[in-house]
């Protein structure tokens, strides 16, 4: 019997190369990441969130016209269907922000005009919406969850401040915009990381955008993708609480055979270039707010792993003192993730369907030996 495929794939897709795509180049020898060609480094250092958002969907930067209208088509897309913020005030108190989302996302196609037509504009139009709506989501859930009034849109800010206007109901410092607004240009895109993946999976047997970003929230929400960020805080709170010594912490999290996490990456062998610019913002947000005993704790640790295993830190690392610090709760952290990757989702959604196949891969059967004989259930 010869099983039915004749290579062996190595476990977790290591190193396979699924698909072609211009949106994302990533070189993990080297730790660089661009997107549409452009470095990491000087999108983090010169543009916005609405710039990058133009470049991931439209392949090129905007012109300035270009991009006021994009910042138009954004703003005016600041609304929810009061549907979807009825469905949000009767999610059941221990619901999570992150299962609230996936929930309210796949809601959100009942109410969009486009929903049921897949072409190019259509898709594009669905990227602005959905970009909007999500922010608003993870926004309006925060407040309803504590008993507090939604805050209504302001569309004369820009995405990363009127995301912290309505989470906060305050309006945010000069700082605070920008340090969101980097984070949100750095979790952009990633090529084909497991949500994206995902997206593409779903959106290539013709289903539709919303259904691709529903399946993108349920994988990033997982502690090996995005829902790292929020267990990476979760040790800073436990090291914190205890009033532990953060090596002492780590070594006994290793003896245990544990993972750390914010640490190691599938495709990275040197430092994660987000990392750098996260590792900045964590330390100058805790000079600037007085708290720098999160990005020392980090540092800490960091120091240790990279010494011990040789591990370098991830995007997720210093996003979780960095979002703490700008105010914001640890169950929003992997939601705010998806805040920025719906960009890259939605563009990999547009370019998936541009040039459709089905991804529809082998299996390298390992089972019983075929044909394995089917015993009656009284002679078993
Ligand atoms: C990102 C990640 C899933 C990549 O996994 P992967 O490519 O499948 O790599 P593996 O899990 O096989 O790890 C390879 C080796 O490094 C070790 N390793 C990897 N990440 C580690 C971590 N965060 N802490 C401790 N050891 C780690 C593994 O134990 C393994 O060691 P071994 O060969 O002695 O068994 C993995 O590094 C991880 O789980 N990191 C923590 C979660 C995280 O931060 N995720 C966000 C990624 S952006």
């Amino acid at each position: 019997m010869s099983s039915l495929t004749t290579t062996h794939v190595p476990k977790g897709l290591e190193g396979v190369v699924a698909t072609t795509s211009s949106i994302c180049y990533i070189d993990g020898e080297r730790g660089v990441l661009a997107y549409r060609g452009i470095d990491i480094h000087d999108l983090a250092d010169h543009s916005t969130f609405e710039e990058t958002c133009y470049l991931l969907w439209f392949g090129r930067l905007p012109r300035r016209a270009e991009l006021r209208d994009l910042h138009e088509r954004l703003a005016e897309e600041r609304k929810l269907d009061h549907s979807i913020i009825n469905m949000l005030r009767l999610a059941p108190k221990h619901a999570l922000p992150m299962d609230v989302l996936r929930t309210a996302i796949s809601t959100c196609a009942f109410y969009d005009p486009e929903f049921s037509q897949n072409g190019h504009d259509a898709n594009v139009h669905k990227a602005i919406r959905l970009t909007s709506q999500i922010a608003m989501i993870v926004a309006a859930y925060d407040r309803i969850r504590k008993g507090k009034e939604v805050v209504e849109p302001d569309r004369n800010l820009t995405h990363a401040a009127n995301f912290l206007l309505m989470l906060t109901g305050k309006m945010p410092t000069k700082t605070a915009e920008r340090a969101l607004d980097i984070a949100l240009i750095l979790h952009a895109d990633h090529e084909l990381n497991a949500s994206t993946f995902a997206a593409r999976v779903t959106a290539a047997t013709l289903s539709d955008m919303h259904s691709a970003i529903t399946s993108a929230v349920g994988t990033l929400k997982g502690p090996l993708h995005g829902g790292a960020n929020e267990a990476v805080f979760r040790i800073l709170e436990a090291i914190d609480k205890d009033g532990a010594d953060p090596v002492d912490y780590i070594k006994g999290m290793l003896a245990q055979k544990k993972k750390v996490p914010g640490f190691g990456h599938r495709v990275y062998h040197t430092e994660d270039p987000r990392a750098t610019h996260l590792r900045k913002m964590s330390h100058d947000l805790g000079q600037s707010s007085g708290e720098p005993k999160w990005f020392d704790s980090s540092n800490k640790i960091e120091q240790f792993i990279k010494a011990d295993k040789k591990l370098n830190a991830n995007v997720d690392f210093y996003s979780a003192s960095t979002y703490h610090t700008l105010g914001i709760d640890v169950d929003l952290f992997t939601p705010i993730f998806a805040v920025s990757r719906i960009s890259g989702w939605t563009a990999h959604v547009i370019e998936q369907l541009d040039d459709n196949r089905l991804i529809r891969p082998r299996a390298d059967y390992v089972g019983p030996a075929y044909p394995a004989k089917y015993v009656p259930i009284d002679q078993r």
